[in-house]
């Protein structure tokens, strides 16, 4: 998705403005570009490909100035080229834009009809057009940039520059992400924390519908309309080093091996255990509403949503209520039976993914509570939500959810022992074995992590498989289709998840010796089911990747590998079972010399339908 930077003050622009684009490098791009403004003509580089190919061209011809505006494209509307990577400009006005303008072809006609040209097949060069028509009668850029946006439909992040106001830079926001970095005599955008970390912690969330006015020494911040607004900055903990590499060779594999630590966080606060109870400190839904819950709906997207299957085990179990769970982009369009005895609990690492605000929006319409399970503090389906689990899972920069998702299922686990204490399901006791297995976890953690070498050596085996098939059952069935989901998107092979028992329904077909077999085979309730399951595979020559719990030797002579990971409760398996999906697809992909951190075509926050 792309990613904006902006800067005024009394520094050169342009380092500033590579060195936060490079910051958003997670959010996926397919080219770069910039501009500043230092007196004259709007300086304006642009390059296909990665920021490296824009910082040759700077080193040639410097963009200099103290002003200016930078952006990392995922193409939308139009191909991925030189010619469409943002600045757009026209005239006197150059625009960087996320998002999408919904209205742009019928823009397009009338701005055509009225003498302008267009250079891209962008819709962002719409916007430059029509603040520069406006500026042209009104001569006043805020008010031509508020008569522009005006006109704008759809979901866009602006920063917008004008060569004959030299010193203002204006940004706005409607329905993508917008951040203000406050500094001294000097003031930063982003379309994220941790492009700004390095030069201020103070940081002042945009919402939708909001213009922020900068000049070097002041801001101020207006509705569309004009209304001056007041709103507090807020003081941001994340230290810039937590959102690099700390040596690991990818962010992805950083990101795996702080699992114990983000999961210690997660709980951290929210367990009392003298009381035998959880505490969510931000749920904001009374004891009572959720005692009286009749349905519960879990919606997101991706890895969010195998989450959520396996929220679907720990409510169902836990509380007894029934859930219903849903991919966002299917939520939204169907008419869902919503009402003011359901809960939505939306489920977003980024918390900007459209089709889970619409999911949102979707659910809060019809009248039900919302609550979402988050890891970005301030992000537009927290902000909009009733209630919020927050995962303390710290920054996520790789695009392949890892340690996001695992935190996800630890909220998930704590809202049902929640849901389990006020509907009279749970004693105080149970909720208190059910809290030390939940501390047990970071350690357990820990050791599954020592098996990275062991799962090095199976990815070297098994690297140059065409396909791979996942097998599980019940809540380890979402970990098959998770780890399916990890291969495919960083070693781009294809792999697909299915329920163990589902397989003699189809699948069974693909096997022969070339197919390896990843079979979840932790000892549970279906384990003898899984074995049997295994046993079909292997009577077919299939290759099986066992990963079992505990001491499983009478599984080594039946199969090819052998993972084993330690023993926890059954609820808590598939966060354990979760870490030999992400190590082999990760090694994997690097075997393979994928871009494992950016993968093609993908991107980290899905902010377009
Ligand atoms: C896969 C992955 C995606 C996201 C999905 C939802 O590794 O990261 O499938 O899970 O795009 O994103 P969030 O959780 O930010 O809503």
């Amino acid at each position: 998705m792309c990613g904006i930077v902006g800067y005024i003050g009394q520094q050169e622009a342009s380092p500033i403005i590579i060195d936060g684009l490079r910051r958003l490098e997670y959010r996926g791009y397919d080219s770069a570009g910039i501009c500043t403004l230092n007196g004259g003509e709007p300086q304006i580089y642009r390059a296909e490909g990665k920021l490296v190919n824009l910082e040759n061209i700077l080193r040639e011809t410097p963009a200099t100035g103290t002003r200016g505006i930078g952006h990392t494209r995922w193409a939308t509307h139009g191909r991925p080229s030189e010619i469409n990577a943002h600045p757009h400009q026209a005239s006197n006005i150059v625009v960087v834009h996320n998002g999408i303008i919904e209205n742009y072809l019928k823009l397009k006609e009338r701005l055509k009809a009225s003498g302008h040209t267009f250079k891209s097949e962008t819709d962002t060069e719409i916007i430059a057009h029509l603040v520069e028509e406006h500026y042209r009668q009104c001569g006043d850029f805020e008010k031509a940039v508020r008569l522009a946006l005006a006109e704008a439909e759809g979901a866009y992040a602006v920063a917008i520059l004008c060569q004959d106001e030299p010193d203002k830079l204006i940004a706005a926001k409607q329905g993508a992400p917008l951040v203000i970095g406050q500094g001294q005599g000097e003031y930063f955008v982003a379309s994220d924390i941790p492009a700004l970390l390095s030069h201020t912690r103070e940081m002042i969330f945009l919402e939708d519908g909001e213009i922020a006015i900068f000049t070097p020494d002041e801001m101020r911040i207006t509705d569309m309309a004009g209304g001056l607004l007041t709103k507090e900055s807020k003081t941001i903990t994340w230290s810039p080093l937590m959102a690099e590499k700390g040596g690991y060779k990818h962010f992805m594999l950083k990101e795996i091996y702080e699992q114990p630590r983000a999961i210690a966080d997660t709980i951290a606060g929210r367990l009392k255990s003298d009381e035998g109870d959880v505490y969510l400190e931000d749920l904001d839904i009374d004891d009572e509403q959720l005692a009286g819950l009749e349905k519960i709906f879990i919606i997101a997207c991706g890895t969010s949503w195998h989450a959520g299957l396996v929220g679907k085990f720990y409510i169902e179990k836990l509380a007894r209520v029934p859930v219903e769970i849903d991919i966002a982009s299917e939520f939204r369009y169907r008419d869902p039976i919503v009402n003011d005895k359901s809960l939505t609990i939306l489920i977003s690492q980024s918390g900007e993914t459209a089709d889970t605000l619409a999911g949102l929006r979707e659910a809060k319409g019809k009248g039900g509570k919302a609550v979402c399970i988050c890891n970005v503090v301030d992000s537009s389906i927290a902000r909009e939500s009733d209630g919020v689990i927050y995962t303390h899972a710290g920054p996520e920069i790789g695009v392949a959810s890892t340690k996001a998702f695992t935190t996800q299922l630890v909220a998930l686990y704590l809202l049902a022992i929640k849901l389990g204490r006020v509907r009279g399901l749970l004693s105080a006791d149970d909720c208190r074995k059910k809290v030390e297995s939940l501390v047990a976890l970071p350690r357990q953690l820990e050791k599954s992590l020592e098996l990275d070498d062991e799962i090095e050596k199976i990815a070297r085996d098994y690297m140059n498989a065409r396909d791979f098939l996942y097998l599980g059952r019940g809540n380890q069935y979402p970990i098959a289709l998770e780890g399916a989901l990890k291969l495919k998107e960083i070693s781009y092979i294809h792999a697909e998840g299915y329920p163990a028992g589902e397989m003699k329904h189809g699948p069974i077909a693909l096997i022969d010796e070339t197919l390896p077999v990843v079979v979840l085979v932790p000892r549970n309730a279906t384990y003898d089911k899984v074995v049997s399951n295994m046993e079909e595979v292997c009577a077919r020559g299939g290759k099986v990747i066992a990963v079992a719990s505990g001491d499983e030797d009478e599984l080594r002579d039946k199969v090819s590998a052998l993972i084993q990971v330690p023993e926890t409760t059954e609820d808590l398996m598939p966060i354990l079972t979760s870490v030999p999906m992400q190590l082999l697809a990760y090694h994997i992909a690097v075997l393979k010399g994928t871009d494992v951190d950016q993968p093609r075509n993908l991107a980290k926050s899905v902010t377009v339908e």
